[in-house]
């Protein structure tokens, strides 16, 4: 059945702000889900729903239904206050370290009467969600419900809107059943029947899905529908973005920086989930232990800020700031900097990094998917050899091209990256022709004919 479709999710693919005229312009919006949905939205009828985040999204959202850059979007908006408890501290301080494992149990959570408010929070959030949706919904549509902030949103739909098939898909693993249980338990029980009540939910890898199940299995006794469809890349789309002069800009200054040494390279929000802090941990024992190494490889890291409102991740940045300084102290020498780290959130540069590594390390504790070992494979242009954690819900598909890391492991990392760096031209290539057909085997038409397939 050819449905319409509307999407919904908390970050949306375009941002508002008043420019210097004080007119409200739209620019594309950031991160993995919008990257990744964006080019299958574009210039379609799909109806995107999302939060408005920002004032000028607040002001963006007064207006209804907006036809900018290609995109038909309505943002949400809710009181702030609301908002923030709902997106700081439960979908991004409870949810995704229950998702994720990134507690550390013997200290945190203690969860106090304020989760009750965020859940409180959360629920109203997910309710306004699902008014906007049963208020602008074609007839019959498909409405792809995207990631862990719109968790309850279908149990709002069901009664009013029976003609709308609700799916939703996670950008992000599930709990383990021992994880979940670190949840209050109507909180644990709310979070399942939430997802269950979608006609099918949809994950990255099987490994995901099969948490979910066994989740739902304990609390409800029940099996729901489930689908695995990694999201792929946007193949022309990235390489567009690489071959763009930006690009070749930011290249022609990392080159300046490097010069001919060897470059591990890693491209990432800075999150407690990508595990930046074992990075380059052990690019210090790499130094340490290879003295060979040294003056020879540099760390390039472009990574930038992310959740700046939720105190783990500010004090998760400073430790790695810290880090990096430290490292760089230890071991710089007058014309070598060993790790170039840069937080500037600047793409056509995190592009150029993807060109120009020799390793590309991509090490999560856990992680939904990780597109940038997909992206890397597809624009390195020196047969890159990807470093990759089996945490990553990439590794499914792309596994048999990359070398394992120990994502707890900073002496077996440092031991990956030497390896790495010693690997033989003949094997590299090899490696990177074989990444490159499994990055570019799906297309993302494919992911939103499994999202649709799932609706009916
Ligand atoms: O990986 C899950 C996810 O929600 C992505 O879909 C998104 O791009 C990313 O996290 C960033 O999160 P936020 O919107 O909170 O910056």
């Amino acid at each position: 059945m050819d449905r319409p479709v509307v999407v919904v999710s908390n970050r949306g693919p375009l941002s508002f702000r008043r420019d210097g005229d004080g007119i409200l312009v739209a620019r594309r919006g950031a991160g993995g889900l919008v990257s990744g949905l964006g080019p299958l939205v574009a210039g379609t009828d799909a109806l995107w729903v999302a939060a408005a985040m920002s004032d000028g999204d607040r002001e963006a959202a007064a207006a209804g239904v907006v036809d900018a850059e290609d995109f038909r979007v309505r943002l949400l908006s809710v009181d702030a206050e609301t908002y923030r408890l709902a997106y700081d501290v439960v979908s991004n301080q409870v949810l995704w370290f229950v998702y994720h494992g990134l507690y550390d149990l013997p200290r945190a959570p203690a969860f106090g009467p304020e989760l009750r408010e965020a859940w409180h929070a959360y629920r109203e959030v997910n309710a306004a969600f699902a008014d906007v949706v049963a208020e602008t919904a074609p007839p019959g549509a498909a409405v792809l419900v995207q990631d862990y902030h719109l968790g309850l949103l279908s149990l709002g739909l069901a009664e009013r809107r029976p003609d709308l098939a609700a799916v939703h898909f996670s950008h992000t693993p599930f709990a383990t059943p021992t994880w979940l249980r670190v949840l209050p338990e109507h909180i644990a029980g709310e979070v399942v029947s939430g997802l269950a009540a979608h006609r099918a939910c949809g994950f990255h890898t099987r490994g995901w899905a099969d948490d979910f199940l066994a989740c739902a299995r304990e609390v409800l006794a029940l099996t729901p529908r489930t689908f695995v469809s990694p999201l792929p890349t946007d193949a022309d789309d990235v390489r567009r973005a690489a071959t763009s002069p930006a690009c070749d800009a930011a290249l022609a200054e990392i080159e300046a920086e490097v010069g001919d040494r060897l470059v591990v390279a890693r491209v990432d929000r800075i999150e407690l989930s990508k595990n930046l802090l074992r990075g380059f941990q052990s690019f210090d024992e790499l130094l340490d232990r290879r003295p060979e190494w040294r003056e020879r490889v540099v760390f390039v890291a472009s990574v930038y800020p992310s959740r700046g409102g939720v105190p783990a991740y500010v004090e998760y940045q400073a430790e790695v700031d810290a880090l990096v300084a430290r490292v760089n102290e230890r071991w710089a020498t007058p014309g070598w900097t060993p790790i170039v780290y840069d937080t500037s959130d600047d793409y056509p540069r995190s592009v150029a990094v993807l060109r120009r590594a020799d390793v590309l390390l991509v090490n999560p504790i856990r992680d939904g998917l990780n597109l940038v070992a997909k992206e890397g494979g597809l624009v390195n242009e020196r047969d890159a050899v990807l470093c990759l954690s089996r945490e990553a819900g990439v590794w499914d598909e792309v596994g048999e091209a990359a070398v394992e890391v120990p994502p707890f492991d900073i002496a077996g990392t440092a031991d990956v990256l030497d390896l790495a760096l010693r690997m033989p031209a003949e094997e590299r290539k090899a490696r990177a022709e074989l990444l490159r057909t499994l990055a570019a085997a799906r297309r993302p038409a494919d992911w939103l004919a499994d999202q649709l397939a799932a609706a009916d």
